[in-house]
């Protein structure tokens, strides 16, 4: 009996020593402790033994199960920390490593100069107003004083939609809309920005779609003055204090008297004949206005008799791109990551 057992303890140590996963030491465990287990069945093989034999081999086969339960235990415990390095190493990062770069996103360059022109008017009061971009022929043209026979309409090659539809070829008729939206007739000072679609062919200064902002002052009493006024001090705000304005006689149907509005180069002060901005005339044009024409007052139901008013607009292209120096409108458009980078 004594040898039977120390056998299978022999057994049991030598499978557990040569076991190298968890799975075959469990299965070793069943063959030895398990409930039909090589260990189990001696106990049974007991009842055959003499009463005072019983203790003395009860005892050996005791030491023996412990003995293999340890063994057991302790294979555990090893498998156990071995599985545990081996996932360590398999799963190892070099922390020396640069990580990967995270680019965070910002504005682009038009929203930003579009944001500080809204910025400079609201400061002065004006509201912001919006128009759809997809317009009536009557609003774009008609009650801005332009008939359907007008020849001023050959001025802006326009995208139709359908005889009475296109794409609006400026953000004018917002002045209408705003207008007829006061039925009260109350004073209006707007800003209404937004983009515009004209036919052009795509370059480096023209595009089929691009940025204006409208602005628009009716109240009692407005002056040419109060336009001058209102863009010299826009100018000096965006530009920077030492900006001048200039302002030479233009015509748009929708304004009487009306103007071009020039302001001074800010690369060259007007000192550097080989200026690459202004090529030596120390002047750029930056944006069309005018006092509100009557027919206009009055076709969108204010009296021009009691009011009057000013309306400029600008291309906000033309502004980013004096204001950051890039020398061409295209940039603006083609999302190429270098150029965006640096705003
Ligand atoms: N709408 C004109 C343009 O696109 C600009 C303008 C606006 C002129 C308001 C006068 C008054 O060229």
């Amino acid at each position: 009996m004594e040898n039977k057992v120390k056998e299978l303890c022999d057994a049991a140590s030598s499978a557990i020593n040569a076991v190298t996963d968890l799975k075959a030491l469990d299965d070793i465990r069943v063959k030895f402790l398990g409930k039909k287990g090589e260990m189990t069945t001696l106990v049974k093989v007991m009842n055959e033994l003499s009463a005072d034999e019983k203790p003395r081999v009860g005892k050996i086969i005791n030491d023996a199960r412990n003995q293999i339960k340890t063994l057991i235990d302790d294979k555990k415990a090893e498998l156990k920390a071995q599985e545990l390095q081996n996932k360590l190493a398999s799963e190892k990062i070099d922390v020396t490593l640069p990580g990967r770069k995270i680019y965070r996103g910002h504005l682009h360059p038009l929203t930003l100069t579009l944001n500080r022109v809204k910025e400079i008017f609201m400061n002065m009061g004006y509201s912001v107003e919006e128009g759809p971009e997809v317009e009536t022929d009557y609003f774009n043209f008609e009650a801005l004083n332009l008939p359907k026979d007008h020849p001023a309409r050959d001025m802006q090659d326009s995208f139709y939609i359908t005889e009475e539809i296109l794409l609006r070829t400026q953000t004018s008729p917002v002045q209408a809309r705003t207008m007829q939206k006061n039925s009260d007739n109350a004073p209006i000072r707007m800003i209404a920005p937004g983009r515009v679609y004209r036919r052009d062919d795509y370059d480096a200064s023209h595009s089929p779609m691009f940025t204006q902002v409208e602005g628009l002052v009716v109240d009692e009493g407005i002056t040419f003055a109060d336009l001058k006024g209102t863009l010299d001090f826009f100018c000096k705000k965006i530009f920077g204090d030492t900006a001048q304005i200039r302002l030479r006689p233009s015509f748009f149907p929708f304004t009487e008297p009306s103007t071009e509005v020039d302001v001074s180069c800010m690369m060259c002060h007007g000192t550097d004949e080989h200026c690459k901005v202004c090529h030596g005339s120390g002047w750029l044009e930056i944006l069309g206005a005018g006092m509100v024409h009557p027919d206009v007052l009055s076709m969108s139901g204010y009296d021009p008799s009691k009011v009057s008013g000013f309306a400029f607009g600008m291309g906000i292209e033309r502004i980013a791109m004096l204001t950051y120096g890039i020398d061409d409108l295209r940039y603006f458009f083609e999302n190429d990551i270098r150029f965006l980078q640096q705003f």
